[in-house]
């Protein structure tokens, strides 16, 4: 038998990710990474549940919902209802997903702040905060924008400079503005509640040295205990979108408070649905495990302030803490202007196929902070070669066989020794899942599938199939019952990675759902396949190029002047910045032109050739691809918009001075844009 542990009971979660954006290629390393290493620990017969949430408070979320026109409560339902499609088709098989803005979360982030309050751990303190007099409320720091105090760049965030990495405070900015209104923000004083992290160091210190971190996050809590610990603001005054503090009108938890007590408040609505027991789980001295997988980023958060609250409000802490690294793709940052900004559901759209993905990031993962790389070049050529290439290619070159020649059916196989190589392997593989070295369990795998393939190619059955004679039929029975016997191995051990997958073979070679105890099993003799289905196929290059070109933006004439919602989703990415600045803006000279005439060009299939007046000049030449929506006669004599600063450009038709806006989707268009009624040509739009 394989050995198989006593059942332990393991609560996981992965970090909640905002509702105020879509899930990306960055946030999908730890959800994937998070549940293989369930799949794996409930094939091994234990009791796990994985829980996660839409982390839903906040101003940006807030304000974003303000500038949509909706709720907060409906902007993050929609959201909610995006990320939970998303995490299905990628087969991250949470046993709930919930909200943070649910009746369990408010009752128990109230009730540990009122043990923490208890416990003499709150305080309250009156502190000078920025405030925007126009939209009269204070502004967090990512909301305030001005000159950094370092480097002079413009536009800079209130917490940290882009240009030079700088870190500051808002008011050492120059020339602050708010980032909402564009009003001066003025200095207001307020009264904040603080939990006194400064009196939790000798707790946390013994808490790091149990072994709940990674090396690498146990030395950075040696360097933040060496630069000493300060009290947590965790209040935020009205208007806020989050629950209120008790007894504090107007004052609400910040939302950092309440987004780690939401994965208790998901697994607590677990239990009242499945009728689990909170309290086994979550009681100061409970023998259950709890793992947080994160992203390096947020570790200050989970391994100081949240074991610090549960500590002081009577609760268990995590077991460990697994803190990944960052998300680059082909070697650097994620980045619109490239076309690697990649969201979870174009992904879909062009790839299809979630198993390439989840494959990839297993072969990349281990149990480190470091960061993981996805060369889509690499992400090709080792999904072909290990997924088609290796794997299925074993049952691909032998179930033909055995269906066409002996019904179906399978010869039971006595020992075999890359059969026994492959099951003797089970124990480092599953270390190395339990380690979360999946790099190394894949290498593995993929080694004894190399094996695998060897033995069929020695075997080499298309030969057999030719010979005459009982003789080489029972060797091609016997040689194809054994390559499907060694693919089944190989199935399970994949099965973390690819449920879907390994779904599809279980029902091809129709056996029962594998788990790890099935190590020791072995198709027997008659056992009856199906027909061999192709399982997968190759992934083509085509398909990444049309999915970076379809991800690049165009940043450069793009006419929105958006308000900064938030700082960029913050899990596992550095995206590039994604606004420009108001002096970026003011460099484009947009101005009302009148089209004095529009005309064919011949040759062109989508170009009408324009000119246009405006004012100081009276014949403008501008190239623009209008011609599917416009007949050119219709056109002449009407006002519209143009970019008159554009670089001139060589065009193969001649040159184009400049640039016509139009707007356009998939929905229709191009429809150029006019002024309203009474503006006159020349005028200057900003
Ligand atoms: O950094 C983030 O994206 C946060 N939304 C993660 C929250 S994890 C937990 F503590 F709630
Ligand atoms: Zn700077």
């Amino acid at each position: 038998m394989a050995t198989v542990k006593s059942p332990r009971k393991i609560l996981v979660t992965s970090a909640l990710p905002y509702a105020n954006g879509s899930i990306h290629l960055g946030h999908l390393v730890e959800y994937i990474q998070t549940d293989i290493w369930v799949r794996f620990q409930k094939m091994q017969g234990h009791t796990v549940h994985y829980v996660c949430a839409d982390d839903t408070h906040g101003t940006p979320i807030m304000l974003r919902a303000e500038k949509e026109g909706v709720t907060p409560e409906a902007l993050i339902e929609g959201v909610h209802k995006e990320h939970s499609a998303d995490f299905k088709e990628f087969l991250v098989e949470f046993d709930h997903y919930y909200s943070t803005n649910a009746p369990e979360n408010k009752e128990l982030s109230q009730s540990i702040y009122k043990k923490l309050k208890a416990n003499g751990k709150i305080a309250t303190k009156t502190i000078e905060q920025f405030y925007d007099p126009v939209k009269n409320m204070f502004l967090p720091d990512r909301f305030i924008k001005g000159e950094c105090p370092k480097c002079h760049a413009k536009d800079q965030y209130g917490d940290s400079c882009e240009v030079c990495g700088a870190t500051y405070n808002p008011t050492e900015l120059i020339n602050a503005y708010s980032a909402v209104s564009g009003a001066a923000p003025i200095r207001k004083e307020t009264e904040h509640y603080f939990f006194k992290l400064s009196e939790c160091e000798d707790f946390l210190k013994d808490w790091t040295r149990s072994g709940t971190l990674q090396g690498e996050a146990a030395n950075k809590m040696s360097e933040w205990f060496e630069n000493g610990l300060n009290d947590w603001d965790i209040s935020r005054d009205a208007p806020y979108f989050g629950f209120e503090i008790p007894d504090a009108p107007g004052k609400y938890f910040y939302v950092w408070l309440d987004a780690p007590i939401g994965y208790m408040a998901s697994f607590k609505k677990l239990c009242r649905d499945a009728g689990l027991d909170f309290d086994e789980y979550w009681k100061k001295d409970s023998s259950t495990e709890l793992y947080h997988f994160i992203g390096k980023d947020i570790l200050y958060f989970h391994a100081l302030f949240w074991p610090a609250t549960l500590e002081f409000s009577g609760y268990r802490k995590p077991t460990q803490i697994f803190a990944h690294g960052f998300l680059t793709v082909n070697g650097e940052k994620m980045s619109k202007s490239r076309g690697t900004f990649i969201t979870a559901r174009s992904y879909l759209e062009h790839i299809k196929n979630p198993e390439y993905l989840r494959y990839y990031y297993a072969a990349k993962l281990n149990s480190s902070m470091e960061d993981i790389d996805l060369s889509l070049d690499d992400f090709v050529a080792r999904v072909n070669s290990d997924l088609v290439g290796k794997y299925i290619n074993i049952a691909s070159r032998t179930a033909g066989f055995i269906n066409k020649r002996f019904d179906g059916k399978l010869k039971a196989t006595t020992k075999h020794p890359v059969i026994e190589a492959l099951k003797g392997a089970q124990k480092l593989i599953a270390e190395a899942y339990e380690a979360r070295e999946y790099g190394k369990a894949l290498r593995e795998i993929m080694r004894l599938a190399d094996l695998a393939n060897a033995d069929v190619a020695e075997a080499a059955p298309w030969v057999k199939a030719k010979q005459a004679g009982d003789l080489a039929a029972q060797e091609l029975h016997l040689d194809c019952s054994a390559a499907l016997e060694m693919f089944r191995l190989l199935s399970l051990y994949l099965k973390p990675v690819l449920p879907k997958l390994v779904a599809e073979v279980e029902r091809f070679l129709n056996i029962a759902p594998l788990n790890w105890g099935a190590v020791a099993d072995s198709m027997t003799d008659g056992h009856q396949i199906n027909a061999y289905e192709h399982l997968i196929t190759r992934v083509d290059t085509k398909l990444i190029e049309a999915m970076t070109e379809a991800n690049k933006e165009n940043l450069t004439v793009s006419p929105q002047v958006a308000a900064p919602v938030a700082k960029p989703m913050a899990t596992t990415v550095l995206p590039e910045a994604e606004y420009i600045s108001i002096d970026d803006f003011t460099k484009v000279d947009l101005r009302i032109a009148k089209i004095v005439n529009a005309e064919h060009v011949e040759g062109a299939e989508k170009l009408l050739k324009l000119t246009l007046d405006i004012g100081e000049e009276k014949s403008r030449q501008v190239f623009a691809g209008i011609k599917s929506a416009y007949d050119p006669t219709t056109l002449v004599g009407r006002l519209t918009v143009m970019v008159a600063n554009l670089a001139p450009r060589k065009m193969k038709f001649g040159m184009s001075e400049g640039m016509v806006l139009a707007a356009s989707d998939e929905n229709g268009g191009p429809f150029i844009l006019s002024p309203d009624a009474g503006a006159s040509l020349g005028m200057r739009v900003k």
